[in-house]
């Protein structure tokens, strides 16, 4: 089969030939039809994530769209999405990838696979962060730290989905706030250098976006990690996806202590299938409707070292790639 192929860890996969995935037992193989690209595959591919290194070569890849070939609980030919649990095996980014058959959902009418690929894993962190981890209410206010990504785009669309009310989008970039559209009620730039992170600065940031929030969601940290601070209300919920700005940050004690705040850390990495399964399907309809809908760079798999250094880059969209 047409695969992506990592050959040497710290490099950029090509395209190339793999031996097609053997059919097992527990497994369903698939016919990949759009492969979404994740920072993760990134991480995994470089050698360096905590959780250890792939066996190279491999082919990376974490989720997709495509047609059930055989095995598991769906008919040949049935649209499924798959996730490649761990992404220490091959996975999607290829014509056929086995999954565990826990890890294939079915996929709705009027879901295109494009799409149906782009929104599981930020999909599924925004939303369970969102409405389980910051416990987020119709009519509460939701500032996103770091808005611009396809992770940030899908808290920020989701928030309004869950009637946040006003959801405030932050980012560097203005042409990409910008492009947030009717789903941020309001957005902020974020201003490099120490004066922007002064206390009056960011009194000052607060207060041109409606003032303080019930929940921030922060793919940032870093020295962005002052704004969460000065921008939460008493008892605010505070939770942390990403470290994109810097893996370090200040905390003001004090604050945290009397407005009551509460910090959490998220991720989507070790969820139990059955959530994953639950909170994938609550999306796709989201998708479908129209409510979650991505910014998308979709490009042949012969482009994958175009696409995997964009994305080494920050897109500003999911990438996805088509075998
Ligand atoms: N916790 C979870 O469950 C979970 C789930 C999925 C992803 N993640 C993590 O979330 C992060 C974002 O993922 P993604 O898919 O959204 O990636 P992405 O599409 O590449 O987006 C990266 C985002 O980070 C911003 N950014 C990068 N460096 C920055 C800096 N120095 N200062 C301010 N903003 C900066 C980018 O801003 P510009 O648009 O201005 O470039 C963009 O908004 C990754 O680290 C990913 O591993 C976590």
């Amino acid at each position: 089969m047409r695969a992506a192929i990592v050959n040497q860890l710290g490099q950029a996969p090509r395209p190339g030939e793999r031996p097609d995935p053997a059919e097992r037992p527990g497994h369903t193989l698939v016919r990949v039809t759009a492969a979404a690209l994740n920072p993760v595959d990134l991480h995994i591919a470089s050698g360096g994530h905590p959780a250890g290194a792939p066996a190279v070569p491999y082919v990376p890849g974490i989720e997709a769209a495509g047609t059930v070939v055989s095995g598991g609980r769906f008919a040949p030919g049935a649209r499924v999405r798959v996730a490649v649990p761990g992404g220490f095996v091959d996975g999607t980014l290829a014509e056929l990838v086995s999954v565990p058959d826990e890890a294939c959902l079915p996929l709705p009418d009027g879901l295109d696979d494009d799409l149906a690929a782009a929104v599981g894993v930020v999909g599924v962190s925004a939303l369970l962060a969102l409405r389980e981890e910051a416990g987020l209410r119709p009519g509460e206010s939701v500032l996103v730290l770091g808005a611009t990504g396809a992770l940030g785009q899908a808290v920020v669309q989701l928030a309004r989905a869950l009637g946040a009310d006003p959801v405030v989008a932050a980012g560097r970039n203005p042409d990409r706030l910008k492009a947030l559209g009717d789903a941020a009620d309001f957005t902020l730039l974020l201003e490099d250098g120490p004066s922007a992170l002064d206390p009056a600065s960011l009194a000052e940031a607060v207060a041109e976006v409606g003032g303080a929030v019930d929940v921030v969601v922060d793919l940032l940290w870093g020295p962005h990690a002052r704004l969460a601070q000065a921008a939460l209300r008493p008892a605010g919920r505070w939770v942390n996806l990403a470290q994109s700005a810097g893996a370090s940050a200040e905390l003001d004690a004090a604050a945290l202590r009397h407005r009551h705040l509460r910090l959490s850390g998220f991720s989507a990495t070790a969820l139990p299938a059955d959530r994953i399964a639950t909170a994938y399907a609550e999306l796709a309809a989201l998708a479908a409707s129209g409510a979650l809908h991505p910014s998308l760079s979709v490009h042949p798999l012969a482009d994958i070292e175009h696409a995997w250094t964009a994305q080494a880059a920050s897109p500003g969209a999911k990438l996805i790639l088509r075998p």
